[in-house]
């Protein structure tokens, strides 16, 4: 069976998508009035899908659902069935196949997902990968296509162009290591220029040093980059059978997220042309393109009232004491640290509701009583009776995934267990690297520190026993571990936020 060498000297760091989650894709269809299957019970179908970081958690989280992926590089596969076998997965499958090559024998699927692999594959197999999504989608199927978008993705090939004709002919890692060393090369050189040009290839340099490597070979470096517009996109898309659902991100769909700019494109009656426009006018570089079958029937606009019937979660935080008496503005911060400002009463209480109860979620008619119960209590009554706000709210914060909408429930959990267990995906993850995925399908990284406590929570030591046993691994890494109080406070922080991310079980 052929494999593909670069990605066999250089394995791509795959981890999970929350973007391609069923459970939300589901919910984003339904706002588009589309009826997807339930993510507990699916069937997933993951082309490119690297070592399993995207799909082994989804099957793991959801033992109802089964989840297939096909990869052609033999590292990959190997690494996938590894995890597969370690867990005991026996709804989860890595198929060492080509997307080219014949798939009959899988069925239909409910969800197919390819992230990052369209752009970097040849036409031919960009072609199948659009087919299979046309032939074996079944009835309200998902699909999820990210690619790299024209016009704005020249910008970026300015440096892929340096870069291929820096770098030598040699293996990935080499070319790498060249790759490095331009960089080195050009950075000083920018700095002592001031054109608009040579900032924005500065910028972009620092981009890519904070991006893993192997994002930097693979996107960069690798032969094959075919970037393209949305027009053309949905042009193949169409030819495959399928049609326009609705970006991942949604607020990139709106013109009216450009402000008073955005008038100019409201005019625009089709989708498809008005969507393009703005990604000129955004110079936009990336997509993730969700598409159905052309028999699906769907709304054109998302139907805001649709949000009365889905669940929300939100993993935010704030340092602010938050004033529920008045609408000043106030900020919310995402795990990954996106800031969100939200000025209502109503908005901020659910917010608070919303922080609070994660992993776990409230249901609308949950958020609304208990955001205007919070925010009479707390003086600001004459904001209280506020629904169609606080709705118009909630859909921009999904719009740029500060909530996320969900059919699923979690259980709430709030009592740590007196002998933490976490659970083996979060183990065999944290044995094999420093990136875990939690119950929600986000990247939870680990510090050393967390890596080695998230290895001893087996169900046998209490927080203070597992704080010893934390001092005894700093002592034997040559680290002064006199102030016993505060690693033992530092072990029960990271043990909360591993419950936070669904990674302990109870
Ligand atoms: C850039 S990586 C993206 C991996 C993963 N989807 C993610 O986003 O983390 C592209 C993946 O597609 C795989 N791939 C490339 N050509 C393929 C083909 N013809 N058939 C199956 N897999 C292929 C590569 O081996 C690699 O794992």
């Amino acid at each position: 069976m052929p494999t593909l060498d670069s990605y066999d000297d250089l394995p791509y760091e795959s981890l999970p998508l929350p973007d391609t989650h069923p459970d939300y894709l589901r919910a984003i269809a339904r706002l588009y009035g589309v009826s997807a299957a339930p993510a507990e019970s699916c069937r997933v179908l993951e082309l490119g899908c690297a070592g399993g970081g995207n799909i082994l958690p989804l099957a793991w989280y959801q033992p109802g659902c089964a989840v297939v992926g096909v990869e052609l590089a033999q590292r990959h596969v190997n690494e996938a069935n590894a995890l597969i076998a370690e867990l005991g997965l026996a709804n989860a499958r890595v198929l060492h196949r080509s997307i080219t090559d014949p798939i009959d024998d899988l069925g239909e699927f409910d969800y197919i997902l390819a992230h990052g692999v369209f752009s970097w594959v040849p036409r031919a197999v960009q072609d199948r990968l659009l087919e299979i999504c046309g032939q074996h989608l079944a009835p309200n199927g998902i699909a999820y296509v990210s690619y790299n978008t024209l016009p704005g993705w020249h910008l970026r090939g300015l440096l892929r162009a340096a870069m291929l004709a820096y770098c030598g002919t040699g293996r990935a890692s080499q070319r790498l290591a060249e790759a490095y060393e331009l960089f080195d090369l050009m950075e000083p050189a920018l700095r002592a220029q001031t054109s608009p040009e040579a900032q924005f290839a500065l910028q972009e340099i620092g981009y890519l040093r904070r991006a893993p490597t192997s994002y930097v070979y693979h996107e960069y470096l690798e032969e094959t980059n075919e970037p393209l517009s949305f027009s053309d996109f949905m042009t193949r898309a169409g030819q495959a059978g399928l049609s326009y659902l609705a970006d991942a991100e949604l607020w990139t769909m709106f013109p009216s997220t450009l402000g008073d700019a955005g008038a100019a494109f409201e005019t625009i009656i089709d989708r498809i042309q008005q969507e393009q426009r703005l990604d000129f006018a955004r110079l936009r570089k990336f997509r993730r393109t969700l598409l159905i079958r052309q028999d699906t029937p769907l709304r054109t606009g998302p139907d805001l009232l649709a949000l009365n019937k889905l669940a929300y979660y939100a993993d935010l935080s704030t340092e602010e004491e938050i004033d529920l008496s008045a609408p000043v503005a106030q900020t919310f911060t995402s795990a990954g640290g996106h800031p969100y400002l939200v000025t209502h009463p109503l908005a901020k209480a659910g917010l608070m509701l919303l922080a609070l109860r994660y992993p776990a979620s409230l249901t609308w008619n949950e958020l609304i009583t208990n955001a205007t119960d919070l925010v009479t209590q707390h003086g600001g009554g004459a904001f209280a009776d506020d629904s169609a706000m606080l709705r118009t709210e909630l859909f921009s914060l999904i719009a740029y995934q500060g909530v996320r909408p969900t059919l699923a429930s979690i259980p709430a959990l709030d009592t740590l267990p007196e002998r933490p267990y976490a659970h083996r995906l979060a183990r065999a993850q944290a044995a094999h690297g420093h990136i875990v995925a939690s119950i929600r399908h986000s990247a939870v990284e680990l510090d050393p520190l967390g890596r080695e406590l998230l290895l001893h929570l087996d169900g046998t030591h209490t927080a203070t026993e597992l704080a010893d046993l934390m001092a005894t691994a700093l002592k034997a890494s040559g680290q002064d571990m006199s102030d016993m109080e505060t690693l033992g406070n530092a072990c029960v922080q990271m043990l909360w936020t591993f419950m936070r991310q669904g990674l302990l079980e109870t």
